[in-house]
């Protein structure tokens, strides 16, 4: 077993494990991290009020999608709330986790499906009224391409004059992130399995183009000749929306209607948000 990812791709101090054999890389959202990331937001609830006033105009039975769907926190409320969800998500992983979720939950489980794909290559017949992408996802789409990417991805699955939904950062809480310069945490956290595990994260924020780098490693056992353990790197963008309607095609969506929240929980709580709602322009 050996590691993929360089050092350069890396925060210290885990960057020195970016050579250790036997320390395998695995992307955030799967495996150990995944469980980590659903034990840190499954019961979240500060951007669920937002979401909800945004779909109370919509008719019960035509289908949200969700997507980034992850553990299915925002589409169960939603089906719970009476509404149809189409759940979609590329994290076999965080699917996996939504459907063991959806067992315990028999009322709700005909309003939900769930699609396991990457959002940028997704395509569907059906055109939906609104797709929502809560919790601060749009900015795991971490470069021009990728955002440009995935808002012509929307608007393919838009109908005519419907409406995307998505949480950014506000300025202010981007300026706050500085205090992210090359942070270590190291959290004790009990996977699902009941072992106890710490798993070590490492932040560092860049004011030049504000992005947040986040590595993270789990050790799960050391042999007489390797220590064994997970490592994964990813990169969050903090876009503003003047930067995101400066890549994206200008005229392809207006501004509908922002609504501010509160990060509570985790390392950014207490930090500001905006769920800005989009409606896509339609062209003759
Ligand atoms: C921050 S989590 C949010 C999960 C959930 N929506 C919530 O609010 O708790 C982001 C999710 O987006 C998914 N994701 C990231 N990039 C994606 C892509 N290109 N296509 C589909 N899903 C993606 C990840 O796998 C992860 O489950």
């Amino acid at each position: 077993m050996s590691n993929t990812l360089d050092a350069s791709a890396l925060v210290a101090p885990l960057s020195s494990l970016a050579n250790v054999e036997g320390i395998v890389s695995i992307p955030y959202f799967s495996g150990i991290f995944e469980q980590f990331e659903s034990y840190l937001t499954a019961d979240e609830t500060w951007d669920l009020s937002s979401i909800l006033k945004v779909c109370e105009t919509y008719s019960a039975n035509t289908p949200i999608l969700e997507i980034g769907c992850g553990n299915g926190r925002v589409s169960m409320y939603l089906a719970e709330n009476g509404f149809s969800v189409h759940g979609i998500d590329n994290s076999v992983d965080a699917l996996n986790r939504f459907q063991n979720r959806l067992l315990a939950k028999s009322n709700i489980s005909n309003k939900i499906k769930i699609i396991n794909s990457d959002i940028i290559t997704y395509t569907s017949q059906f055109k939906y009224e609104l797709i929502i992408l809560s919790n601060l996802t749009i900015h795991l789409f971490n470069d021009p391409n990728a955002l440009k990417s995935l808002f012509v991805s929307v608007s393919g699955l838009l109908s005519d004059s419907g409406k995307f939904c998505f949480s950014i950062f506000e300025e202010a809480s981007i300026e706050r992130m500085s205090m992210y310069k090359g942070n270590t945490f190291c959290t004790p956290f009990t996977d699902y399995g009941g072992y106890k595990n710490l798993v070590w994260r490492a932040l560092r924020f860049d004011d030049s183009d504000n992005t947040l780098a986040l590595s993270c490693f789990v050790q799960n056992r050391v042999s007489e000749s390797e220590i064994l353990g997970y490592l994964s790197a990813h990169k969050n963008k903090f876009w503003k929306l003047k930067e995101i309607f400066s890549i994206i095609d200008e005229d392809s969506f207006s501004l509908v209607k922002t609504f501010r929240d509160y990060v509570e929980g985790g390392g950014a709580n207490g930090l500001g948000t905006q769920t800005i709602v989009l409606e896509k322009v339609i062209r003759n």
